[in-house]
C-alpha cells in the first residue's frame, strides 16, 4: 500500500527554546519568513503525502490558524498588487489536507504518535519531527519512502553525531547492508557517549505499519516518565525486520537555539536577494574568536 498519510507531532513545550516559547509554540517560530512546522508540511507533501495529522496541545490554536486559508489578508493582498505573496499565502492550506488531534498531556513523542491512531487507520504511515529541518536534493521522507516501498517494513532516517550528539537522539546499533540502507538491531534513547553503540542517530523522520501502535501501547513509560518511541521501535525489532536509511542532504535542528541559527543562516544564504548581503555582513564583521 502507498503511504499517503502523515503524522507530525507537534504538542512539544518548546523548554529548550525559553524565553521565545512561553507564548509562542516553537513549531511557529520563523525561519527567514517561514514557522518551522511549514517545512515539515512542505517536505511531506514534497514526498507525495496527501493528508497530515499535527498532534498539537492547547494553546497551540495559532498553528492551525497558519493552515487556514485567510480571505482578508488575500483580499488586501490582491488590492495592493501583490500577486507573488498572494500566491504563497493562498498556497498554504492548499499544501496537504490538514488534521489538528489533541495530546491532552505532554506524556512523550511515543504518545503522541499513539493519538493518530483513528486519524491513520490500517495504513503505513510517516512521522516527522517538526523540530528537525531537511534541506535535501530529495525530500529527506521521500528518502525512507523509496525504501519502505522495497523492504515493506518500518524505516528510519539515521545521521551521523558527535558525543554530545548521544546525549539528544535516540542512537543504533546497525549493520550496513547497502551503501545508505542500515538494518537497526538495536536502539537505545538518549544513551549518553559511554553507552552510545555508535555514531548513528535517529534523527526525526519514520514510516510505519499500523502495528506500531499497539506496540507504544504495551510498553511501560520510559525515559523520563514518557512513553517513548524509541522503545516502541526497540519492541518491534523483536519480531520484524526494521531499517535505517542514512539520509542525503542537509539537518537542522530548529528546536536548539544553535541549530535554528545554522538553519536561518543556510536558508538565507540560499535565497538571491540575502545572499551577498548575508556574505558581505559575515565577512565585514571580521570574526575572531576573542
Ligand atoms: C525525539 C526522540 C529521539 C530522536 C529525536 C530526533 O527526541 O525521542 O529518539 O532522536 O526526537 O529529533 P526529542 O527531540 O523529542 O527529545
Amino acid at each position: 500500500m502507498r503511504i499517503r498519510k502523515a503524522l507530525i507531532p507537534a504538542a512539544g513545550l518548546g523548554t529548550r527554546f525559553l524565553p521565545a516559547t512561553k507564548a509562542l509554540p516553537k513549531e511557529m517560530l520563523a525561519v527567514i519568513d517561514k514557522p518551522v512546522i511549514q517545512y515539515a508540511v512542505e517536505e511531506a507533501a514534497g514526498s507525495g503525502i496527501e493528508s497530515i495529522g499535527i498532534i498539537t496541545s492547547r494553546r497551540k490554536a495559532i498553528m492551525e490558524e497558519h493552515f487556514r486559508p485567510s480571505p482578508e489578508l488575500a483580499g488586501v493582498l490582491t488590492e495592493k498588487g501583490k500577486s507573488e505573496l498572494l500566491k504563497e499565502v493562498e498556497g498554504i492550506p492548499r499544501l496537504a489536507a490538514l488534521s489538528f488531534i489533541l495530546q491532552p498531556e505532554p506524556l512523550g513523542l511515543g504518545h503522541a504518535v499513539l493519538m493518530g491512531k483513528e486519524f491513520v487507520g490500517e495504513e503505513p504511515f510517516a512521522v516527522l519531527n517538526p523540530d528537525t529541518i531537511y534541506d535535501c536534493p530529495i525530500p529527506c521522507l521521500k528518502q525512507l519512502m523509496d525504501v519502505y516501498e522495497e523492504k515493506r517494513t518500518p524505516v528510519i532516517v539515521l545521521g551521523r553525531i558527535d558525543a554530545e550528539g548521544t546525549k539528544k537522539y535516540g542512537v543504533v546499533k546497525a549493520r550496513q547492508v547497502s551503501d545508505r540502507v542500515f538494518q537497526v538491531l538495536d536502539v537505545a534513547e538518549k544513551p549518553g557517549p559511554e553507552k552510545a553503540f555508535s555514531d548513528l542517530a535517529v534523527l526525526g523522520r519514520y514510516v510505519f505499519e499500523p502495528d506500531i501502535f499497539e506496540a507504544l501501547r504495551k510498553i511501560p513509560h520510559g525515559r523520563s516518565g514518557e512513553i517513548q518511541l524509541t522503545d516502541a521501535i526497540k519492541s518491534l525489532i523483536e519480531t520484524q525486520a526494521v531499517y535505517g536509511v542514512l539520509f542525503e542532504g542537509r539537518r537542522y535542528d530548529a528546536g536548539d537555539k544553535f541549530g535554528y541559527i545554522e538553519a536561518t543562516i543556510n536558508f538565507a544564504l540560499k535565497r538571491p536577494e540575502f545572499r551577498s548581503r548575508l556574505l558581505e555582513l559575515l565577512n565585514s564583521l571580521n570574526l575572531k574568536d576573542e
